[in-house]
């Protein structure tokens, strides 16, 4: 569903890169989360799956289409749940949604159908009728995740998409990613939610200073020898453990570090250094 090969990206006047050749697949019918420190590429990462950034280096793939040389076709196939809430404030709930099946064609006789559905899943009921300007940064979100999925692409990319969501809405928003890749759909998604990440995703990849230090499915993370969680692997590749404000694994000897270590070793990104198509072009 989505190929990412080598992908870097450096800002202008920026020598360093965000995002250094990374690389990574979704297949279909996966969810894959993608988790990293503030500051990690995740969502530089993200906007240049979703052609809003342009990248230095490699290729992105939806569907076979490329990012750069079929942007219309590639983009067809997404919907994209930004990080912040950059929406038309003077348009009220459903006419954003109109102009967003406008854009992507939805048929006529499908728009009432698929909005009431979510508009029922989030609450929106009272307020989808009133301008955005006067929507609570959650009722944003809601909408913001509604205009993304209405012409049920079959990539839903979503940057933090939990955010702000109160628990039912966060709730029905995992059980629509569960619907989806059920149907042989995909989801790319960023989360500091470590948990949810750990629950509803098939796999995981781990993005600290632009690169891609760990991914592996949710199931040899399981079977990994990690006594816990996610969040113990995330720790354990991505903080140094002299700067953690708490010590870690203080009780244990170097012993439990060293099996941590080797467990840790079993799903860390083999070759990451190494993309599939070099990595180096224009
Ligand atoms: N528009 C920009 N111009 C220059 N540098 C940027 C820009 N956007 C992000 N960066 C830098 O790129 C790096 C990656 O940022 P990015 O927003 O992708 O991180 P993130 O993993 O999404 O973090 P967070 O968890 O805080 O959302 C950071 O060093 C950030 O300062
Ligand atoms: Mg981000």
């Amino acid at each position: 569903m989505l190929t990412i090969s080598g992908l870097t990206k450096t800002y202008a006047k920026s020598g360093i890169p965000a995002v250094d050749n990374l690389s990574l697949t979704v297949k279909d019918g996966e969810i894959y989360g993608f988790i990293g420190p503030n500051g990690a590429g995740k969502s530089t990462t993200i906007k240049c799956v979703t052609g809003v950034l342009d990248y230095t280096q490699g290729s992105i793939a939806v569907n076979g289409a490329d990012m750069r040389s079929e942007p219309l076709k590639a983009k067809r196939f997404v919907g994209y749940v930004s990080d912040d809430h950059a929406m038309y404030e003077r348009l009220t709930g459903t006419e954003f949604v109109t102009f967003m099946c406008d854009v992507y064609d939805v048929p006529v006789s499908e728009r009432r159908k698929r909005l009431a559905r979510y508009v029922d899943l989030f609450d929106l009921q009272g307020d989808i009728g009133k301008p955005i300007s006067s929507y609570s940064h959650g009722m944003k979100q809601k909408l913001s995740i509604i205009g993304a999925l209405i012409h049920e692409p079959q990539l839903w990319v979503l940057d933090e998409p939990m955010t702000g969501l109160d628990p039912k809405s966060s709730y029905n928003l995992k059980m629509l990613m569960k619907e989806h890749t059920a149907k042989g759909n995909s989801v790319f998604f960023s989360s500091h939610v470590l948990d949810v990440v750990e629950k509803i995703c098939d796999r995981v990849g781990i993005i600290d200073h632009g690169k891609l230090i760990a991914d592996c499915t949710t199931a040899e993370l399981r079977s990994s020898g990690l006594d816990s969680s996610l969040e113990e692997l995330f720790l354990s590749i991505t903080a140094d453990k002299d700067s953690r404000g708490f010590a870690f694994d203080e009780e244990g000897s170097g012993d439990g570090r060293a099996a941590q270590s080797a467990a840790t070793d079993g799903v860390r990104k083999s070759g990451a250094d190494t993309p599939a198509d070099g990595g180096d072009k224009a």
